[in-house]
């Protein structure tokens, strides 16, 4: 029989690996409290149509990535595909409108999406993000911006660029589009067959076709920047000055729009420098009439997601130490059925004591045991045999050194809370 392995594009993250993940959740959760977000978790699945009203039904997303499947009372379900549409549909369905506003919410989140396999493209990846729901102010952009790359400068990463763009509004992208139309039209035979779509159905999604064949026409394409309204306008160029005000840089990126069309005014990416957007670190912008979109009253939001598998690879090729996992302080072994017996009697003991240890079944010969002990790492062995069992005492053996020592369980706890 064939051995089952991990669905094709997802990964399991073993022990080793779990230091980066206690690593980045440690300085995410240290970034919210400093920004003053708290946490929101929402289910693996919702109805399809969530993602199809505010995604978008032309983007990549929905129509060719979403796992998408009929439930056994027929309801269209999908797994969840990116973790805004949620966060804003509990919003709505919690009426969090009547607290004060922003609400600033974040999210650790298991993200589905059926992409072809590379490196750090997964179907399943894992997401943190923030969404600040209820507040137009620009100023609130900057302070996305500005939390997003304090997160990764945190984690010690460095050599990324930040990409920025403004799409503008429902009043004035349509102006942006005509112009799209008019310069593609003429270009419609080069353009590869995803590109010959958009130009009908999604003119903005051609700027972002990564087909070497498409680049040319989308590098000359008009710019989103020259056709904001002077809201759009108003707002970026204060974006702008709240940027240059917390000296942060940027590159002024007219190809940036992202892949979910809920995006209004200001988007953004961060970008290694050694990557292009298909490995962005992490993404964000403006969706201010998402919630209106799946069925609320006109209410602005803004935020921005990273991918940690990302971060994982980066923290790696950066070389970038993290703290190992700790390893328990000492490991239980014993010798005979009395013993055995006793070792579990003192395990209590020390556990009580907050002391981690290992307890050997004692099943085993003690140089096997402690050929055990050995591999786990721990500092200690300590050996329970008959005569310690008569005196009610331990032997206790530095693993490093190999020298031992008879003591009483409670002292023991003690050797052990000063080797802490
Ligand atoms: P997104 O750009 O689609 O945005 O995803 C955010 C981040 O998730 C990406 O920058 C990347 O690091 C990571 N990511 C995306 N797809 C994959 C994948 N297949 N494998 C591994 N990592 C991946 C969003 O999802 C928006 N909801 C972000 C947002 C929040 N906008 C406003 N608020």
């Amino acid at each position: 029989m064939n051995l089952f392995k991990a669905p094709r594009g997802t990964a399991d993250i073993l022990p080793d690996e779990q230091p980066y993940w206690r690593y980045i959740e440690g300085r995410a959760l240290e970034i919210c409290r400093l920004y003053g977000f708290s946490r929101i978790s929402t289910p693996i699945f919702e109805e399809a149509g969530l993602f199809l009203r505010s995604v978008g039904e032309g983007t990549d997303i929905v129509s060719k990535e979403m796992y998408i499947f009929k439930d056994r009372s027929d309801n269209e379900m999908a797994l969840r595909p990116e973790g805004t549409a949620p966060v804003c549909r509990a919003y709505l369905e919690h009426g969090m409108d009547n607290l004060p506003q922003p609400v600033k919410l974040f999210y650790f989140a298991d993200i589905f999406r059926y992409e072809r396999p590379q490196a750090g493209r997964y179907r399943q990846h894992h997401q943190f993000g923030c969404e600040a729901i209820g507040d137009q102010s620009p100023v609130l952009d900057a302070e996305i911006i500005h939390m997003a790359l304090s997160f990764f400068e945190s984690l010690g990463l460095t050599n990324f660029s930040l990409q920025l763009n403004s799409i503008g509004c429902k009043k004035c992208r349509p102006g942006h589009l005509q112009k799209l139309k008019e310069h593609y039209a003429p270009l419609r035979e080069q353009l590869c067959d995803d590109c010959r779509i958009r130009l009908e159905k999604n003119p903005l999604r051609l700027l972002d076709c990564k087909k070497p064949a498409c680049q040319s026409a989308a590098d000359l394409a008009p710019k989103s920047a020259d056709y904001l309204c002077p809201e759009c306008g108003r707002h970026f160029e204060s974006l702008k000055s709240y940027l240059a005000a917390l000296k942060i840089k940027f590159v002024l990126n007219h190809r940036l729009v992202r892949g979910l069309d809920y995006y209004t005014k200001t988007v953004f990416e961060i970008q290694p420098a050694d990557g292009g957007s298909q490995s962005a670190l992490g993404g964000g912008g403006r969706y201010d009439d998402l919630i209106a979109m799946i069925g609320g009253k006109p209410v602005p939001g803004i935020g921005f997601a990273a991918g940690l598998e990302r971060i994982v690879l980066n923290l790696k090729t950066q070389n970038i130490k993290v703290a190992p996992v700790e390893r328990p302080a000492v490991y239980l072994a014993c010798l005979g059925d009395d013993a055995r017996a006793e070792a579990v009697k003192v395990s209590a003991v020390l556990r009580a004591e907050d002391i981690a240890l290992l307890i050997s079944s004692g099943e085993r010969s003690l140089k096997a045991q402690l050929r055990n002990a050995n591999t786990a790492g721990v500092r200690y062995a300590a050996i329970i045999g008959g005569d310690e069992m008569k005196a009610g005492t331990v032997m206790v053996r530095n693993m490093e050194t190999g020298e031992q020592q008879e003591m009483r369980p409670d002292e023991l706890v003690v050797l052990l809370k000063d080797a802490k």
